[in-house]
């Protein structure tokens, strides 16, 4: 069997990061157990405390642990013959010379060729450091050999930032061998996305503005800030959420069929549909609201407001939860809004996506004694996976009635068991060579073009989050942005309903 990571090591920068401990390891373990790690293939992990191989890998046991299911004795045992713990102070130049010299040593007993993927799991404050460092020592652009560097988001914090940060990078790394992770783009139902658009005959020749009405992305959570204090509160949804993935969604559900379906045709094409989203230049305040959780019950947990939590300035003014309204400035699509949702603390965990239809002609049931519901499909990405394709019917048994009826394909159901974590997918993929499903710079900046639009705008007319409860249904506020276009929301407690 041909497996996935196969002649590199894997170097994580932060190796007792969150992102560690939550993502990287536990789909590691995944991949282990999957059978997709061959045997020249490597992982150090470096951090800055003073811990032997044995303590490092008994705390890393304990932490993946908890996000894998049952962990499997044998299974752990042979991923952790690859992994290595290399003390290093990102800061101190003299330690990456270790950090060169325990990679070769590893490359001679893993056979692993002197290829690198550096991942960045530490503050965005070391990536400059850290790739100077990685120079200084030769440890880039060796000669038959490749490199690459994975970044997390957030990739900058405005378009300036994120053009110095993406300069950086590209003094040492070819745009090919940069990695900007969106962790979304690995989700089973984003990447059914374009399946579905352009491998079906039926949907094409109605995605465009004479057949759609509107489109509607939710994106609910029902957890809080956590301990990500730090890095959120000089963030907020707006950077958290929309200049990456519900942007990146909306490319894909709006984007023009690419030439070639590889990852260059697609991010292409992604490019010139976020280019072409309308920026927040005119001064209507109704088309954005801002909002902030307050205290409140998640089911039947009392948990505390946004002010309130660890880490968070008792007058902060982050936005917690971003509602606005998009529109896209070309031929195919003028005319038709795209209402954004996304939130913390709301009553569900979903990420949906809602293309609604125009009216049907309904003259011909004039009697019916229901109104005629307009056709719909929904694509449900977490954690239903799945497509509900919404449309009337003649109600059993009846002379004239007429209801609207779901059709309903839930995607997980089918593959359950064969659905890999997205990280697992990506790490592959990093492996691999292919980089579709992480961004590119132009979208980044494209993107970032967009929400520092938003921002100014809000900055100007004073937009300020409201308060709402934590674990809300529904919220007035936000419906007032559909309502006033004499639309409604779909909603997120409707997501993850089955039918
Ligand atoms: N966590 C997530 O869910 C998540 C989600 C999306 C993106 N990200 C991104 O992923 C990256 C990591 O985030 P995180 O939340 O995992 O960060 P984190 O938990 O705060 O971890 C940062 C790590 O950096 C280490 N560190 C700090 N200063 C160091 C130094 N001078 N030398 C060596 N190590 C040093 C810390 O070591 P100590 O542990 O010893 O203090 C810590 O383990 C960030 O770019 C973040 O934006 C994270």
């Amino acid at each position: 069997m041909l497996k996935a990571m196969d002649g590199c090591i894997l170097v994580i920068f932060g190796a007792y990061s969150d992102l560690t401990k939550r993502k990287l390891l536990p789909a590691l373990y995944n991949l282990q157990k999957s059978g997709k790690l061959s045997n020249n293939f490597a992982v150090v992990c470096a951090g800055r405390r003073n811990k032997s191989w044995e303590e490092y890998i008994k705390d890393m046991k304990a932490a993946a642990g908890n996000h894998v299911e049952n962990m499997d004795e044998t299974v752990w045992i042979e991923l952790r013959e690859r992994i290595y713990y290399s003390k290093l102070d990102f800061n101190d130049k003299t330690g990456y010379r270790k950090l060169n010299s325990t990679c070769g040593r590893i490359d001679k007993m893993h056979n692993t060729k002197g290829n690198r993927i550096f991942y960045m799991a530490s503050s965005a404050s070391f990536f400059e450091s850290i790739t100077d460092n990685l120079k200084r020592n030769n440890m880039i652009d060796n000669k038959n050999t490749w490199q690459r560097v994975v970044i997390e988001k957030p990739f900058g914090k405005d378009k300036e930032t994120a053009k110095g940060l993406n300069n950086k990078l590209r003094r040492y790394f070819k745009e090919k061998d940069i990695y900007r992770i969106d962790h979304y783009l690995a989700k089973e139902m984003i990447q059914n996305i374009l399946v579905l658009r352009f491998a079906n005959i039926l949907f094409e020749p109605v995605w465009c503005n004479t057949y759609i009405d509107n489109v509607q992305i939710i994106s609910a959570e029902v957890d809080g800030v956590g301990n990500r204090a730090g890095y959120y509160d000089s963030s907020g949804a707006l950077r958290d959420m929309i200049q990456n993935h519900i942007l990146q969604l909306l490319a894909l559900i709006t984007m023009e069929k690419p030439g070639i379906m590889d990852s260059a045709g697609i991010r292409k094409e992604k490019t010139r549909i976020l280019k072409s989203i309308k920026k927040f230049k005119e001064d209507k305040s109704n088309i954005i609201v801002l909002g902030q959780y307050g205290p409140g019950y998640t089911g039947a947990k009392y948990v505390k407001g946004y002010k309130e939590e660890q880490g968070v300035p008792s007058n902060s003014r982050t936005e917690t939860l971003a509602a606005l309204k998009l529109e896209i400035e070309n031929e195919r699509w003028e005319g038709v809004p795209f209402y954004i949702l996304t939130g913390k603390r709301l009553s569900q965990k979903t990420t949906c996506v809602i293309v609604n239809f125009k009216e049907a002609s309904a003259s011909l049931f004039k009697g019916n004694c229901n109104e005629l519901e307009n056709n719909a499909i929904i694509i449900s990405i977490q954690p239903k996976e799945g497509v509900i394709y919404r449309f009337n019917g003649r109600k059993a048994g009846s002379e004239n009635s007429i209801l609207p009826v779901n059709m309903d394909y839930c995607h997980n159901c089918t593959y359950e068991k064969n659905s890999p974590e997205s990280y697992e997918r990506l790490l592959e993929d990093a492996a691999k060579g292919n980089s579709s499903l992480f961004t590119g710079w132009e979208e980044v900046e494209s993107s970032w073009e967009l929400v520092d639009s938003i921002i100014e705008f809000n900055r100007r007319n004073c937009i300020l989050p409201f308060i709402y409860e934590s674990g809300s249904k529904g919220l007035k506020e936000v419906e007032k942005l559909t309502a006033q276009d004499n639309r409604i929301w779909y909603g997120w407690e409707n997501c993850n309903k089955n039918t």
